[in-house]
């Protein structure tokens, strides 16, 4: 076994919506995992403001970091980088963290890795569960996103295979949570709820699942119509909603289409882990089925705890790792947040420094091609 100390300690900063979160790594091992909330400003709007999002990282970023540091007992000036997410999420929330990750990256000699939020959901598991499988199926399904994700290389090489055509997930969990008055967020309630009605009581629409539905892609805008419909309905004939029953049914729904998608994904590529992460994969019902679907087709299932799931600086860090680990290039000092980042840039790599490659590092061409377009995209810019 590799000796621990020789593997990358990275600090990693995560700001793309309304956690603050600081994590710091030794290769796959956690060592502090700070996070600062501002949910509960957020909670009365019904939704992530952006303005107080930004506003909060400011006040919450350098305590988090010196939190994070005395958690995991190790000194800045230990550190081999510094991650940090630079999209996809909100502008002026990722600004916050970029532009904190510059300024410690500089004034400590680090490198600094602009890194992918999606892949970073994905790269957290190896923390929990040792090295990702290679390829890897991700299923990420959160309050921002829902995507089908095949990952090669996590480092270098991440395939969407489908997304959300509208709503995600988690805010679909928020918007129903938000008719039956529940509070923000909505997935959790509506998780714990759930638990005491029933799932079939109501039949309630299964988005984009007809035979010449695109096979990856979710659908969640008209499963929300149908309930918010039939919650109205109710309410209109002066009857009592059973919240409960409309919780469990909705939930599955949103849980059956998840769990079968991922699957037939796996089957049709030939891939034996799935890997289920994001805000939504904390949900009981989805563990439960996904982990029964998955064990009836000869699956193996990855699902990090909770806490790991939701946006936490961790995963930043676990990503920023194995760039180092595989002599993946830093980027530039005037890396920007890209609030539209494609999930198939894990990083983004200094567009001068890319051409070279470290000597550990085992070449795709793919490398090559994305690096090409990174030159074309700034000489063009
Ligand atoms: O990953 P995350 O913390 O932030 C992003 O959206 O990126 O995910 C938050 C989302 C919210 O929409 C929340 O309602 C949902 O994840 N969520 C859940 C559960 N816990 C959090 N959805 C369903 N069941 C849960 N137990
Ligand atoms: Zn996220």
């Amino acid at each position: 076994m590799a000796d621990s100390r020789s593997e990358p300690l990275v600090l990693g900063i995560e700001t793309s919506c309304d956690e603050t979160g600081v994590g710091i790594v030794r290769g796959h091992t956690l060592l502090a995992d700070a996070v600062a909330s501002s949910v509960d400003e957020h909670a009365r709007f019904g939704g992530v403001v952006p303005e107080v999002a930004s506003r909060a990282h400011l006040e919450a970023m350098v305590p988090t970091i010196q939190r994070a540091l005395k958690e995991a007992g190790v000194a800045a000036s230990d550190l081999d980088g510094i991650a940090v997410t630079a999209g996809p999420g909100l502008a002026g929330a990722l600004l916050v963290g970029v532009s904190a990750a510059k300024a410690y990256a500089y004034a400590l000699g680090k490198p600094l890795y602009g890194v992918n939020h999606l892949a970073s959901h994905i790269c957290v598991d190896q923390l929990e569960h040792g090295p990702l499988p290679e390829p890897t199926m991700a299923l990420l399904v959160s309050g921002g996103h829902s995507s089908l994700l095949l990952a090669p290389d996590i480092t270098s090489d991440v395939r969407p295979l489908g997304s959300t055509i509208d709503d995600a997930a988690g805010e679909a969990f928020d918007k129903i949570a938000r008719v039956l008055n529940l509070g923000f967020p909505g997935g959790p309630v509506i998780d714990r709820i759930a638990r005491d009605g029933d799932p079939g009581a109501i039949a309630f629409p299964r988005g984009l699942t007809g035979p010449r539905d695109a096979a990856y892609d979710f659908s969640f805008s008209g499963l929300k119509t149908a309930v918010a419909r039939w919650i109205e309905a109710k309410r209109t004939a002066g009857e009592e909603v059973p919240v409960a029953d409309v919780s469990a049914s909705f939930q599955e729904a949103v849980v059956d289409v998840l769990t079968r998608k991922a699957v037939r994904a796996c089957k049709d590529e030939g891939v034996d882990h799935l890997m289920i992460g994001g805000g939504v994969a904390a949900n009981s019902r989805l563990r439960a089925l996904a982990e029964r679907r998955c064990e009836d087709a000869g699956i193996t299932l990855r699902v990090p705890r909770p806490k790991l799931c939701t946006d936490n600086g961790a995963m930043v860090a676990a990503l920023g790792a194995e760039m180092v680990a595989r002599g993946r290039s830093a980027s530039a000092w005037d890396l920007s947040a890209d609030s539209s980042l494609p999930v198939t840039d894990p990083h983004v790599p200094d567009p001068e420094a890319a051409t070279h490659t470290h000597p550990q590092t085992h070449t795709h061409s793919h490398d090559h091609d994305h690096v090409h377009e990174l030159s074309r995209k700034n000489l063009y810019a």
